[in-house]
């Protein structure tokens, strides 16, 4: 709707790497903090029902210490709908959830969960927080978040970014492009997401119809890369210091 475009930073993955050994480090309120410092605009977390990667003790930090926003990426479900009330983050995103997939795979199925999704958004409004389901990008689910109440919506780029060839990338691209369009005419903020990296986000940055994206995997990705020489010459320096030399 504005003539610019904001970076949500999804730091999941920071807390995948530190759950994988049980350590306290990498720490994800580090990378939120780095992640402000860079120019991100809100900080992306989803508490997940398993606990994979963020923990509670991670959102109850970032709640204080964030100068942005704290967008939550949560199922609806009455646990984390309460933790969410308890902490108010600035915006919720409501994603399906199931234990077995890699990631979120799809989207929310509004149109379906009308009721649920209704009273859940007016629960969470009343606690100061905005709601945006987690949509594919399709104009029935858009009409429904319009019947729920909804302000926000996340729109799924997920088969954008999976898209096999040129041609399948291109069609994907259009669908989120109206759905976008159809969005604002409805008068929805649109924000997007899932499997954007640094070879395909351009062409959904573009798109003038969405507010902000909300990327992770890739950003964390390039970050190991980037550090990479310098931690392990710090390595290598603190073991010959050792020796004296
Ligand atoms: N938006 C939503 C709703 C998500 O579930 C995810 C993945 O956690 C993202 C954005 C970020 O996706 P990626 O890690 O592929 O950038």
């Amino acid at each position: 709707m504005s003539g610019t475009i904001q970076l949500g930073v999804n730091v999941d993955h920071v807390a995948t790497l530190r759950q994988a050994r049980g350590t306290r480090y990498p720490d994800p309120v580090m990378a939120a903090w780095l992640a402000e410092q860079a120019g991100a605009d809100s900080i992306t977390v989803h508490l997940r029902e398993d606990r994979r990667h963020i923990q509670e003790r991670d959102l109850e930090v970032l709640a204080r210490t964030l100068q942005t926003r704290m967008n939550l990426e949560m199922a609806l479900a009455e646990p984390v709908i309460a933790i969410a009330e308890r902490l108010r983050p600035a915006d919720v995103c409501l994603v399906p959830e199931r234990r077995a997939e890699l990631t979120t795979e799809g989207g929310l199925d509004v149109a379906g969960d009308l009721a649920r999704v209704r009273s859940a958004s007016e629960r969470l409004a009343q606690a100061g927080i905005r709601v945006a389901p987690f949509i594919d990008p399709d104009e029935r689910q858009l009409d429904a978040c319009r019947a729920a109440g909804v302000g926000v919506v996340e729109l799924h780029t997920g088969r954008y970014a999976e898209a096999a060839d040129g041609a399948g990338r291109g069609r994907e691209l259009e669908r989120v492009r109206r759905a976008a369009r159809h969005a604002n005419s409805l008068g929805i903020e649109v924000h997007a997401g899932h499997g954007l990296n640094y070879q395909n986000v351009q062409p959904v940055a573009a798109i003038a119809a969405i507010n902000e994206l909300n990327i992770g995997h890739a950003i964390v990705a390039r970050a190991l890369f980037d550090g990479f020489a310098a931690a392990v010459a710090e390595m290598k320096r603190l073991m010959l210091a050792a020796r004296g030399a």
